[in-house]
């Protein structure tokens, strides 16, 4: 099993690359099947939920050619299923977005309908509410949903709550429906106006993505394309915490810094210096940081996927912060492990009260998911001594090469394997 040994205390300082954004990158991947043309994605991440999602892709039948490390060419003019097995969506939730794509294109699906997981239950419901308002009938049995329909009708949706999985796949399905579809309560993610781009130059007609009201005329087919990702505004708000929170000076480069305002907000509160640049951002820390509130809500606010890494950040800054996560129930199980490292947290509900404390110390720990897990290399990278972080599986989900990324900076971090490893990362830093 691979862990992450890090010796903590070295301020990270340098310039980092961001990479595509994998939220983005997965509907997108999706979005691809939806044509017997060769459609070509560039800019995706190296990351495991991405190589999942194309092995999926593969299961149905389609042809998927890597061109290099983060290109790969689709051709799904070969599917032969629409039948996506549990074995996928056990590993990568979002290959639900084939349940859009494969019902926009061939009118049904059967897709594993996902599990609860680790930040919450996270039902699919809008989708369902969707799709069923897209003249689509859905079942759910053995553990499969169903779709089917003669045809897609474009139809008026309210989304009850502010999804960006259910904008994103009824968006899909919608793209290739006979007539008009309006989706109201729309989800405003950087990452649903990049699908709406890429399926615009598939030849759909998508307008209003990145407002609460999204209008898509339904066309006959759609083509090919070239697409390029947007960068991964979370990669890069993650970063530029973990140069706040170790009194650094990092330039993180390749971002749109308009989709990083929420997170830039922050840290200018809690007394960083930010320097903004066309396509980079560069984060000053300082020696004492401040304390502020924060409450987790759809984009444009503070985005819940960067939840963690402020809490780590405020746990050691002067004074008392309140985090308040408003879309999962389940995001604070990585403050028990922050506590093991001398942080002062109380968890009430949805909120965590932050006493700030001068500093962490390094100790055993596990990543219980994605986002909780980088935040936790933050808190590593920040503690005094050695760090030994487990289960770092769910980090290699989303995060590029993360650990060379920090080591570029300056960070003493490395993957191991064994024991050895970890006593000779231990000897060569000491
Ligand atoms: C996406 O998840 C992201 N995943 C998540 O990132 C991210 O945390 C989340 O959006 C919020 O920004 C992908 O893009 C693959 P939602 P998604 O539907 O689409 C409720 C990461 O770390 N809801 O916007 O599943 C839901 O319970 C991951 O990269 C319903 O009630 O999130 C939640 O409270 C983790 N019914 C809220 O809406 C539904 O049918 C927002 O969820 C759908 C959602």
């Amino acid at each position: 099993m691979e862990q992450y040994i890090i010796k903590g205390g070295n301020p990270l300082v340098g310039e980092v690359d961001i990479s595509g954004a994998k939220n983005a990158a997965l509907a997108i991947l999706a979005a691809a099947i939806m044509t017997d043309e060769t459609v070509v994605v560039d800019n995706l991440p190296d990351v495991r939920d991405i190589n999942v999602l194309l092995q999926a892709i593969e299961g149905i039948g389609a042809i998927v050619e890597r061109v290099n490390r983060h290109c790969v060419k689709i051709n799904a003019s070969t599917i032969s299923s629409t039948r996506v097995d549990y074995e996928y969506i056990r590993k990568i939730r979002a290959s639900y977005y084939l349940l859009g794509a494969l019902t926009g294109r061939f009118h049904e699906a059967q897709v594993a309908l996902p599990g609860g997981c680790d930040i919450g239950t996270r039902p699919i419901d809008q989708h369902i509410k969707g799709f069923k308002a897209l003249g689509v009938q859905v079942t759910i049995e053995h553990g499969m949903i169903m779709t089917n329909a003669e045809q897609l009708e474009g139809n008026h949706i309210y989304l009850d709550v502010v999804s960006v999985g259910a904008t994103i796949n009824v968006m899909l399905a919608a793209a290739l429906a006979d007539g008009a579809t309006i989706i109201e309560n729309a989800a405003k993610e950087p990452h649903v106006v990049d699908v709406a781009n890429m399926l615009n130059s598939m030849g759909a007609n998508i307008k209003g993505a990145g407002t609460d009201v999204i209008r898509i005329k339904g066309v006959k087919d759609l083509h090919k394309t070239e697409y390029s990702v947007i960068p991964d505004q979370i990669e890069a708000g993650t970063f530029m915490f973990a140069a706040a929170a170790t009194n650094g000076n990092v330039l993180v480069k390749n971002v749109i810094p308009k989709h990083l305002e929420a997170i830039t907000a922050k840290l200018l509160e809690i007394g960083c210096a930010i320097e903004e640049y066309d396509d980079a951002v560069r984060v000053i820390g300082t020696e004492q940081l401040k304390s502020t509130q924060v409450k987790t809500l759809p984009y444009p606010g503070y985005p819940t996927d960067m939840q963690p890494q402020i809490a780590v950040t405020l746990a050691i800054s002067q004074g008392t912060s309140i985090v308040t996560e408003s879309i999962f129930e389940n995001r604070f199980k990585y403050i028990a492990e922050l506590v093991r490292m001398g942080a002062n947290i109380k968890v009430e509900g949805n909120t965590a009260i932050i006493e700030g404390v001068s500093h962490l110390t390094g100790a055993e720990i596990n990543a219980p998911d994605l986002r909780a897990g980088a935040a936790l290399v933050i808190a590593g990278l920040a503690a005094e001594g050695f760090t030994l972080i487990d289960d770092i599986v769910y980090i290699q989900r989303g995060y590029e090469n993360f650990e060379g990324k920090l080591a570029g900076l300056g960070a003493n971090i490395e993957k191991v394997t064994t024991e050895k490893d970890v006593q000779k990362f231990k000897l060569k830093v000491s």
